[in-house]
């Protein structure tokens, strides 16, 4: 054991105090998880109509981002379906909370996701969920911005190929500030919980 192990109980105790102290802090929920992160900022790509959409367009509304590909076997079909119950779920319990939320999906998938391919594919979801593409090097920015990974699988130039890719759903505020990870993996329940926790 060398000697600065000693000091490890002392830090361990304060960090402790600091949560209790946060804990009880009036705010009640706290600070967003991802409140100062530096992921987001601007963009601009094409919607499923083939319109030209900035992250302008979404002034005032808390955006709720999905990035996956239409062709994605299982993971994105889930997840997707997931955050369209969490959302029909909370339009039903707290109509005014759901109509500030604009769910997003951003495809990774540039070459195949076309705005028509796009087009039918969120609709399967929920009615309100716009789905963007763009050029790959939109769809390189964008994804780098958000910290999404994505990377094609398998030989170049196939046509049936895979996109592994990060797999999140990520909530940020009416001025475009991160405010957290959703947890999607904990059903619609979950998705409406941590909306109701941070749409105001
Ligand atoms: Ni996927």
């Amino acid at each position: 054991m060398n000697e600065t192990a000693s000091f490890r109980p002392l830090s361990l105790l304060l960090f402790g105090f600091a949560l209790l102290l946060a804990a009880c802090s009036p705010s009640g929920a706290g600070d967003p998880p991802l409140k100062g992160a530096s992921i987001g900022g601007p963009f601009t790509l094409t919607d499923q109509d083939g319109r030209r959409v900035s992250d302008t367009a979404f002034k005032g509304k808390y955006r709720l981002f999905y990035f996956g590909f239409t062709y994605c076997p299982d993971v994105c079909p889930v997840d997707l379906q997931v955050i369209g119950q969490g959302l029909r779920q909370i339009e039903k319990s707290d109509p005014d909370i759901a109509a500030k939320v604009q769910p997003i999906f951003i495809s990774v998938d540039p070459e195949r996701d076309t705005p028509a391919v796009i087009k039918q594919y969120v609709a399967a979801f929920h009615p309100r969920l716009i789905g963007l593409t763009g050029t790959p090097a939109e769809i390189k920015d964008v994804t780098k911005r958000f910290g999404v990974y994505s990377a094609k699988q398998g030989q170049e130039g196939a046509k049936d190929y895979l996109v592994d890719h990060s797999r999140i759903t990520l909530l940020f505020g009416p001025g475009g500030e991160p405010i957290a990870i959703v947890p999607h993996e904990k059903g619609a329940g979950g998705i409406a919980e941590e909306l109701k926790r941070w749409v105001k």
